[in-house]
């Protein structure tokens, strides 16, 4: 049995709180706020063949620090995660890294959907959390650009009621705008030539698809206030429609390519400053579900090469809750809006099994980002001062003190 003191929930109430547990352990909680532990719908873990920008004995160190104890990791690995026999091999390989650092974190993985390995998807519905589908290129080889394969993904999925998560930024017209321009290629032309036409050609194409066979439709790092009046007017409409947002995209903008140079560079693209302000107010509407970190690293060394060699992506799992909680310091979102977001939001669409896994925050808790645990080494929010910081992580009845 574990028995945190003096806990604060939410409303500011304090109890003791009993978790069960093999081990006997007292947490003094004096002043800590208890909240589910974070479900993190979006990492990418790089098992199996790009280990060597992270792994899952890094990643798990990273998410226990960020006080999450459940992640979902994506397909676009070497090979790709895109038969049920790649998905067993993966999960084989997870499992022996997690247990070499001792770390229970629970998983589920994504299938990726692949144009030559469609016949898969009939047999993976107990093997994955769901199907996700690259509509436009991003790290690795993965992507579904034609009509004709997204049509039978959709409609596959929705026969096996399988979720479809969509990496949302149209191909052909990411090619077209591609090849029109003829700047100077600078990081900052990443925001300009995947801009938000190309996102919202495809959230309104899976959003039509999603319509037509009744698939559920989870759709991934959501950027910008006109995908989320697509996405708001799918709800209205009655739609199984479902939106994440990420870190990134809500709390940092084209500003930060000044600083941060190739780290900055995402897929979708971080996006002008305003569109923060209407992610934060689409979270408040209850049109943005979930967040996920979408962490993504890369090694500093691919991150610093040019633009057009400098690979997208970004770590973000471990300052995921802190950065939220500083919101709430800063007095943009309530408790109750980050405890939806990392955790209850996920646990209903994906449809999770309960556990009593939790975080233990100090809100008043100011320290600056300074290191990370995630193998990069790198994070775009390092020296930032945050509000807000989780102490405690409760996973499978066991007490992590951060
Ligand atoms: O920025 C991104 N990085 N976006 C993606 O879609 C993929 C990810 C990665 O795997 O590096
Ligand atoms: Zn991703």
């Amino acid at each position: 049995m574990i028995i945190i003191k003096n806990a604060r929930d939410i409303s500011g109430n304090i109890s003791d709180v009993f978790l069960q547990s093999d081990n006997e352990k007292e947490v003094n909680a004096q002043g800590l706020t208890l909240l589910p532990a974070v479900i993190d719908p979006h990492v990418h873990f790089r098992t199996p063949g790009l280990e060597y920008k992270e792994d899952w004995r890094c990643g798990a160190k990273a998410a226990v620090r960020g006080g999450c104890t459940t992640v979902f990791d994506m397909p676009n690995t070497l090979p790709p995660t895109f038969t049920k026999t790649l998905l067993e091999e993966k999960k084989s390989l997870i499992d022996s890294q997690l247990s070499e650092v001792d770390i229970p974190l629970r998983y589920e993985l994504f299938f990726g959907a692949d144009k030559k390995h469609l016949h898969e998807i009939s047999g993976v519905r107990e093997d994955a959390i769901g199907i996700k589908v690259f509509m436009g290129c991003s790290t690795g080889n993965l992507v579904m650009d034609d009509d004709e394969s997204l049509h039978a993904v959709f409609s596959l999925a929705a026969k096996e009621n399988m979720l479809v998560a969509v990496h949302a930024e149209d191909e052909q017209l990411l090619r077209t705008k591609k090849a029109a321009y003829q700047g100077e290629m600078q990081y900052h032309v990443h925001s300009a030539l995947r801009d938000i036409e190309v996102a919202t050609c495809a959230v309104e194409k899976a959003i039509n698809l999603s319509r037509q066979y009744g698939t559920r439709l989870y759709i991934l790092h959501v950027s910008s206030a006109e995908e989320i009046a697509l996405i708001a007017a799918a709800k209205r409409e009655g739609l199984s429609v479902y939106a994440e947002t990420t870190p990134h995209h809500l709390f940092l903008d084209t500003s930060c390519y000044a600083a941060l140079n190739g780290k900055a560079v995402v897929n979708p693209p971080l996006r002008d400053v305003a569109h923060r302000g209407a992610l934060f107010a689409a979270i408040r509407a209850g049109i943005i579900d979930t967040i996920g970190s979408d962490h993504a690293p890369h090694t500093l060394e691919e991150k610093n090469k040019i633009y057009g060699e400098c690979p997208s992506g970004m770590p973000g799992i471990e300052f995921m809750l802190p950065l939220l909680l500083n919101a709430v310091h800063q007095g943009e979102l309530d408790l109750s809006q980050v405890v939806s977001l990392t955790s209850s939001r996920a646990q209903e669409i994906f449809k999770l099994p309960a556990h009593d896994d939790v975080v233990l925050v100090d809100l008043a808790h100011t320290a600056k980002v300074e290191n990370t645990a995630s193998k990069c080494g790198w994070s775009s929010y390092m020296g930032m001062t945050l509000t807000g910081w989780p102490m405690y992580t409760v996973m499978k009845g066991r007490v992590f003190r951060l």
